[in-house]
């Protein structure tokens, strides 16, 4: 079917989201969670970067995707010492407390800034290593010069899987949550996949792999749907990320179609998607990144026409300049809550690159961008 003009105008905001995040990566590597936001400034989160990474990969910017895993190693490898220790701690029964675990984000020269923030947050070790490991698949990107980091990576996420930590919005430390469990797995598995482990480390990242994975489809699991925490009946957005784009959960599956529908259910309106329904942050509204995560779900699931209304939905949040932001307030879970964040922290941010990744992403999905192949050519010779 040829394109339609409203593929156009898709394809041309993924465009310009490209430019965007090509013109804000830094020298460094790094990706900025959004240049202007106050709480944000000067900050690269893994999370955030790990599916910035993919998109922009996804696009044909294999250069830029490398050069972030290039920041996350160099991140990595300037911790070793500490992460041998915190490795040691735990295998010697005596975990080091969270406070001695790995940030969550780090400044653009790979410093942990001297801002405080909600830090022990274990998912984004493993989206990097996800988001590597889908790189080298769509690229056939040779990845031992980043295997160092790899391995580090792999020896954290094998000694401390099992540790409650705060989830992907940065709260709720005491559980086990659902996407961060899947985040391991995903990172885990792909880790594996790329074939730079050794027998003993290859041995102990499958053993975990298959723990977590067990432990989220056997103990995170409500009503057939995966849940935000064990022990919660609660769905939670980012899960729409383990059964599509991580593919933890098959999207066909039975949790999976029961994961996508509660998220659906509880959490959509119109194509706007919630993170989850107690959210007050700046009243809870909708997040254009999880309509694209849900649409990637969908798609997985072969949902293309829900997908599809999903993807021109977080299209329409972005501004006349092609900007998108972190949420809209089009629909509010906690409209009195709006107020308390502006003051703490100004508006929401905007562009936040995270959203402008989904897009890209979600676009490519959906095979609205023929001429991927070509752009991949430009890239690679640019590498
Ligand atoms: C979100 C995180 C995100 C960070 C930077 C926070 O408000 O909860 O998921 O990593 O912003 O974008």
């Amino acid at each position: 079917m040829p394109p339609t003009t409203d593929d156009h105008r898709l394809t041309a905001l993924a465009e310009q989201s490209a430019a965007l995040i090509s013109s804000l990566q830094t020298p460094e590597g790094a990706y900025p969670a959004s240049p202007t936001f106050s709480a944000y400034v000067g900050y690269s989160w893994f999370r955030d970067g790990a599916f910035i990474a993919d998109g922009m990969s996804s696009w044909g910017e294999a250069a830029s995707a490398e050069q972030f895993f290039d920041w996350c190693a160099r991140v990595l490898e300037a911790r070793s010492d500490h992460l041998e220790r915190i490795v040691e701690a735990a295998l010697a029964g005596r975990p080091v407390p969270d406070e001695a675990m790995l940030p969550t984000r780090f400044t653009f020269d790979g410093r942990e800034g001297d801002d405080e923030w909600w830090d022990f947050q274990l998912d984004g070790y493993g989206t990097w290593l996800w988001a590597v490991g889908e790189h080298v698949g769509r690229h056939g990107a040779d990845p031992s010069r980043w295997r160092t980091a790899v391995e580090l990576s792999v020896d954290y996420l094998v000694s401390s899987w099992d540790r409650p930590c705060y989830d992907w919005w940065e709260e709720h430390p005491m559980h086990r949550h659902g996407s961060t469990l899947g985040c391991i797995v995903a990172g885990l598995r792909a880790a594996l996949g790329l074939g730079v482990l050794d027998e003993t480390r290859a041995s102990a990242a499958t053993a975990a792999a298959a723990a977590a994975e067990a432990r989220l489809k056997g103990e995170a699991v409500s009503d057939g749907h995966l849940a935000k925490w064990i022990g919660s009946s609660e769905v939670d957005a980012s899960l729409a990320a383990v059964v599509g784009l991580l593919n933890v959960v098959g999207a066909g599956t039975d949790i999976g179609r029961r994961t996508i529908d509660a998220v659906e259910d509880d959490l959509t309106k119109d194509g706007g998607v919630h993170r989850y329904l107690d959210d007050t942050f700046y009243g809870g509204g909708q997040w254009p990144l999880l309509s694209c995560m849900l649409g990637l779900a969908h798609a997985r699931a072969g949902s293309t026409a829900r997908a599809r209304e999903l993807l021109d939905w977080a299209a329409s949040t972005a501004a006349t300049d092609g900007s998108m932001p972190e949420q809209v307030d089009r629909h509010l879970l906690a409209p009195t809550r709006v107020d308390e964040w502006v003051d703490r922290w100004g508006s929401v941010a905007q562009p936040l690159l995270w959203s402008h990744a989904m897009l890209i992403r979600l676009v490519v999905e959906l095979g609205l961008r023929p001429d991927a192949d070509v752009r991949r050519a430009t890239s690679d010779a640019r590498a």
